[in-house]
């Protein structure tokens, strides 16, 4: 790897001893500072907040989810569609009333949606009551940043333009200790026409094997169970590199790795998808099965246009080659509808792949238009009704499909990692199979976040599965 591309570490003790100086402006304040930090987007986010988390923890900050005890409101934003930056918007302007009744009140706006020139212009000329704003390159400045804001009593802007860069040993501040996420590369080469996120996040770049089994290792002696390896394009991995390692290797490395029983990853590329990636799958006993594999539409006249380098064939014929090597894995994707000049003959390409593939569950959204990306500017942009009425077909199509594969999981018994308590029912537990299939029962009082218990599953929902013990 190119090693201007690493942040130097001189640059990442410097911001280290300035974590010190905000964690003394708070002592001297004699007050526990509160954040609370609200996250939207993907996965690679979540960790993004982690390490926000990480390095005010460090600046002796504690966290809420109250905004009215916070001393810090920070939002870590998505652009990858317009309803989701909407909604920012809206909370941000909702707090302009707090600010003024605490006017020591931070409210800064930080991620993806913020290294976008025109929104950061506009959170600098309309949304006044916001002090910090910094975009997905500036991450591991916090400290400096929090000091700036805090001592100069000014608003701070750091959105500066980047291909972007790798920033080793950051704290990360994880909630619950039974699954991780950990980040092994960032950013992305693809160019989807339609997609804003090479744009945001810069160009791919793999973080060393060494640092990523380090920090593996790490969290199983902490008694993490189950590792989520996450990228943009996860099974691009070294792509990029000096070092000879891809995904397959990467994925037999924390294999072995001793306390760590699940292994799951996301978002694999379908032109990545290599054999050796397919067989160290099948190999490495802790690779869950399962797969997420986004095909976002079934025309390859439209995959040509979304510039996704595959067609509908090979896409069918790779989810064969999979399903010949792993068996029936559970499999889900990601679909857009309504991508500018999708006929309604496109379309029905997209539900003939629900069909022929028969996925899990798919995430499934209507086609957003994200300013500078190529297909913004696309002829034939498909009115909204219409794209809601596809929508609402493919859902259709797809919770039908849902329910049938899990009616095939009725009566048969599964491992299961219990999570922890089920959010809406404190008597009710809840934890995953190998498949990831959510599965809520009643142990009892039996048992604790971090078992592994079999299950029989007594009822089936579309989105969940509902068991009991097997003691
Ligand atoms: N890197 C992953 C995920 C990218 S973002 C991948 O390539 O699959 C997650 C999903 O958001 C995408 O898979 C796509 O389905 C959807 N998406 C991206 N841009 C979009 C847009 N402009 N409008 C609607 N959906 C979009
Ligand atoms: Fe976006 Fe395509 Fe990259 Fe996924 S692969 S992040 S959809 S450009
Ligand atoms: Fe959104 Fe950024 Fe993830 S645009 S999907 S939060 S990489």
């Amino acid at each position: 790897m190119n090693k201007s591309r690493i942040i130097p570490p001189e640059e990442l003790k410097k911001q280290k001893e300035i974590a010190d100086e905000v964690l003394s402006y708070w002592k001297q304040k004699g007050k526990k500072p509160l954040a609370h930090i609200i996250t939207y987007g993907c996965q690679q986010n979540e960790n993004d907040s982690e390490r926000i988390k990480g390095m005010l923890d460090k600046m002796g900050y504690g966290f809420t989810e109250e905004n009215e005890e916070a001393d810090l409101i920070l939002f870590n934003t998505c652009a990858v569609r317009e309803g989701a930056e909407m909604r920012v918007l809206g909370n941000v302007g909702a707090l302009k009333h707090l600010k003024a009744k605490k006017p020591d009140l931070l409210i800064g706006i930080c991620g993806c949606m913020m290294q976008q020139e025109h929104m950061s212009k506009q959170v600098k000329s309309k949304y006044k009551h916001v002090s910090i704003v910094f975009g997905t390159h500036a991450l591991y400045r916090l400290p400096e940043i929090m000091l700036e804001a805090l001592s100069d009593n000014k608003r701070v802007f750091s959105t500066e333009n980047s291909i972007g860069a790798i920033a080793e040993d950051i704290p990360v501040y994880r909630e619950g200790d039974i699954k991780a996420w950990v980040s092994v590369m960032y950013g992305c080469n693809n160019f989807c026409t339609y997609c804003i996120v090479p744009y945001v996040r810069g160009r791919e770049r793999s973080r060393r094997p060494e640092k990523i089994i380090e920090e593996i290792k790490e969290l199983a002696q902490k008694g993490v169970k189950e590792i989520s390896l996450l990228g943009q394009n996860v099974n691009s991995y070294g792509n990029d590199a000096d070092f000879n390692m891809d995904f397959a290797d990467l994925l037999r490395e924390v294999n072995k790795i001793d306390g760590i029983r699940r292994i799951r990853f996301m978002t694999s590329h379908p032109k990545d998808m290599t054999d050796r990636l397919i067989d160290a799958m099948a190999e490495c006993d802790k690779v869950m099965p399962q797969l997420h594999l986004p095909f976002q539409a079934g025309s390859s006249r439209v995959l040509e246009k979304m510039n996704r380098r595959y067609t509908k064939e090979q896409y069918l014929s790779l989810v064969d080659k999979v399903r010949a090597k792993l068996g029936n894995i559970s499999m889900t994707s990601d679909i857009i509808v309504g991508f500018p000049g999708e006929t309604e003959e496109d379309f029905k390409e997209t539900l003939d792949v629900l069909e022929k593939v028969r996925f899990d569950s798919v995430y499934s959204f209507i086609y957003s238009k994200r300013s500078g990306t190529p297909a913004a500017t696309m002829p034939d942009q498909i009115p909204e009704d219409v794209q809601h009425e596809r929508f609402d077909r493919l859902l259709e199509l797809q919770n039908k499909i849902s329910r049938e594969i899990n009616e095939d999981y009725f009566e048969k018994t599964y491992e299961l990692l219990v999570e922890g308590k089920s959010k809406t029912d404190e008597n009710v537990m809840t934890g995953r199979t190998p498949e990831g299939k959510i599965v809520n029962f009643n142990d009892d009082g039996k048992c604790r976040a971090g078992d592994f218990v079999n299950i029989k599953i007594t009822k089936v929902g579309t989105w969940s599965l509902t068991g009991e013990l097997v003691l």
